[in-house]
């Protein structure tokens, strides 16, 4: 089987080093707030340009921390698309505020910064007052920041970025981590930048955000020990995490490249085949992180079928997101905007996520167009 996601390919090139790293902080034994922390988090701050970065337990207590940063209330709305991983809008109902669903572009998968204005007057004409914005840059694209920080700094809204796919991206001349107030990313094993287990950082410039996401993620901790500020939570990062993550890091500028090739490989190959694949776009100016590689399948290919019969060649694939968020129990009592969700509706039926990872060979990317031709030829 063709490997979706090759952790192991990158170990083998850096087992030792990493191996090294762990032994040290076995020697130290300072498995919780160790020095290794405070080396990544400002390693990740010289990588974003971000001032402040708070690593801790996931992407998802980096969600939650920034919206304790922000000083989200209950009742209070946030922005959030509808087409991303549950995480996204899981953090608001957890404090007490309120996702509003929009829709995303179909050919970048991100938030459509045009229906922002139609969200926002959703939300007020059902009373609920909005704060802020969260864009997800989903499979590795940053969102339209420009117009969605413009859209929010003239109507008062502070912007969250949910870069857990991202992280590594680019937008413009910014590093992703650095595009808004506050950014979150995920350090999940099979992120462009992963662990091995849970981990996630927080990034700001802005010291009060920083001062109580850090207060946040140790029980709410004032400036003696056991003396508290705020409800807080444990979401510390494992020393053994971040030794790992800055062995990471040191190869992770050049494993973003491979990334780039092994996309426009596969853009070259599925191009020449004109199949009626939608492929993913890169808006100018802009670097995906390349999280994923996905693509939106012409109306007529079954993509169950297509994905079985791919399985039955090695190759696996992966569908992100088959059910709107908007879809899920959890999630259905929440308002979604006046401009509906088509996009979202029908990219969750019709997308499909190839296997991606920097070590993809390119006869394999071959292997795999071919065998999308073959299927197609047939269906
Ligand atoms: C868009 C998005 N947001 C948030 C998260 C949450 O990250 P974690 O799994 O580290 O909690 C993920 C991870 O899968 C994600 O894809």
């Amino acid at each position: 089987m063709i490997p979706f996601i090759d952790l192991n390919a990158q170990q083998k090139l850096i087992r030792d080093k990493i191996d090294n790293r762990i032994k040290q902080v076995l020697n130290h034994g300072q498995y919780i707030l160790g020095p290794e922390v405070k080396e990544l988090e400002e390693k990740l701050s010289s990588f974003t340009g971000s001032k402040y970065v708070l690593c801790c337990s996931s992407g998802t207590d980096a969600l939650l921390l920034s919206l304790l940063g922000l000083k989200i209330k209950p009742g209070e709305g946030v922005i959030v698309p509808a087409f991303t991983f549950a995480s996204s809008a899981e953090v608001m109902p957890l404090l007490g505020a309120i996702p509003i669903f929009i829709d995303v572009k179909r050919d970048t998968f991100n938030i459509d910064p045009n229906k922002l204005d139609d969200t926002l007057k959703t939300a007020k004409d059902i009373g609920v007052e909005v704060k802020g914005i969260m864009p997800v840059g989903l499979f590795g694209q940053p969102a339209e920041m420009d117009l969605i920080n413009d859209f929010a700094k003239n109507n008062d809204l502070w912007v969250l970025d949910d870069a857990a796919q991202s992280f590594g991206g680019k937008y413009k001349e910014k590093i992703v981590g650095n595009l808004s107030e506050v950014a979150a990313t995920s350090f999940f094993p099979a992120k462009p930048l992963g662990c091995y287990g849970d981990g996630g950082a927080v990034f700001t410039s802005d010291r009060e955000i920083y001062e109580i996401a850090n207060s946040s993620h140790i029980h709410g901790m004032g400036r003696k020990r056991y003396e508290y500020d705020r409800i807080g939570m444990n979401a510390r990062m494992s020393t053994i995490q971040a030794a790992i993550l800055l062995e990471k890091l040191k190869i992770f500028p050049e494993e973003l490249e491979k990334r780039q090739i092994v996309a426009d490989n596969y853009n070259k190959n599925l191009n020449s085949l004109n199949l009626g694949i939608e492929l993913p776009r890169i808006i100018k100016n802009l670097k995906s992180s390349w999280a994923q590689y996905t693509v939106v399948l012409p109306k007529n290919i079954n993509r169950n079928k297509l994905q079985e019969y791919l399985k039955s060649k090695n190759i696996p694939t992966a569908v992100y997101y088959p059910i709107p968020l908007n879809e899920h129990k959890p999630y259905n009592k929440y308002p979604v905007s006046k401009c509906g969700l088509d996009v979202t509706y029908n990219l969750s039926k019709k997308v499909l996520s190839l296997p991606m990872h920097p070590y993809l060979k390119e006869d394999e990317i071959i292997y795999i167009c071919e065998n999308i031709n073959n299927f197609f030829k047939n269906n």
